[in-house]
């Protein structure tokens, strides 16, 4: 019979910051399609729920905790993979912090703080996940960056910078990797409803903006992303590399 499409049967994925939010739900998704996906994040009782949640609906999940600002951590991280499954097909570099500050209060000390976790720490991941996969001339390198990494609002420019600087990463990995089965691209998140944005969500003068400014009316909710996931991650995107997938609702295509 043949294979369904966007089958992940026999991957082994990676997603950094899959405690809650977009993280998780796009573990969820990878594995509903078949992989075995590792949850990273800093704490383990912290990601025990998602992982039981995920291993209830008899899905493969595992914690792997690691500080993705860390190098030594991430390389023990990695070569826990290498021991435990000798191989990584899909890194989701999902880690991306926020710092919503004037610029005028904004330290050269916030700014290096957030490229540091934004910018450096996805760059030492792809880099570090590629070279698992280089042996079999495959993988998915997938960088989760937002729509303001190139639409910019006042108050947010330390996220601004490094959400467009890990963009153009995505796209020069993709121009560096592809001689070797390796594909790039990024998720570009518009307003989603997690955990995180859950002050944000209940105040009504967010909820007026949100309402006008996207043309679906309404945040995205995190299950709406993981799709985007697991296309990136298929085998049916064999020639999509160094794109950027665009999920907010329409908020970038309309004025
Ligand atoms: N939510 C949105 O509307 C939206 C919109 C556009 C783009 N995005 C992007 O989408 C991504 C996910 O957003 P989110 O709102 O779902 O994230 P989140 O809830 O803020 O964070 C997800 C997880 O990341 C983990 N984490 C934080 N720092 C870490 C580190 N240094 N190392 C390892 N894990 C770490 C946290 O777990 P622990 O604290 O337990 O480690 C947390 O559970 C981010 O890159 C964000 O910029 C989100």
């Amino acid at each position: 019979m043949a294979e369904p499409l966007f089958s992940l049967d026999g991957r082994v994925a990676l997603v950094t910051g899959a405690a809650r939010g977009l993280g998780l739900a796009m573990a969820r998704s990878l594995a509903l399609a078949g992989a075995e996906v590792l949850l990273n994040g800093r704490d383990e009782g912290r990601l025990r729920p998602g992982v039981e949640t995920l291993r209830a609906e008899g899905l493969k999940a595992a914690a792997l905790v690691f500080d993705v600002a860390d190098d030594a951590a991430v390389e023990r991280g990695f070569a826990a993979i290498e021991r435990e499954h000798g191989r990584l097909d899909i890194l989701v570099s999902n880690v991306g912090l926020r710092n919503r500050r004037p610029i005028d209060q904004l330290s050269g000390t916030d700014m290096r703080e957030m490229l540091e976790t934004n910018l450096t720490a996805p760059f030492i991941l792809a880099k570090r996940a590629a070279a698992l996969m280089l042996p079999r001339r495959r993988g998915r390198l997938i960088m989760v960056t937002s729509v303001a990494g190139s639409l910019a609002r006042a108050g947010d420019a330390a996220y601004a910078a490094a959400k467009g600087g890990l963009t153009a990463l995505t796209r020069a990995l993709a121009a560096e990797y592809g001689a070797h089965g390796i594909t790039a691209n990024a998720i570009a998140p518009g307003f989603f409803a997690t955990e995180t944005n859950a002050p944000r969500v209940a105040d009504p003068k967010v909820r007026s903006m949100v309402e006008m400014r996207v043309p679906l009316r309404r945040w995205g909710e995190p299950r709406e992303i993981g799709a985007a996931a697991v296309f990136l991650a298929s085998e049916e995107a064999s020639y999509v590399n160094g794109h950027v997938l665009t999920v907010d609702g329409g908020l970038s295509a309309s004025l």
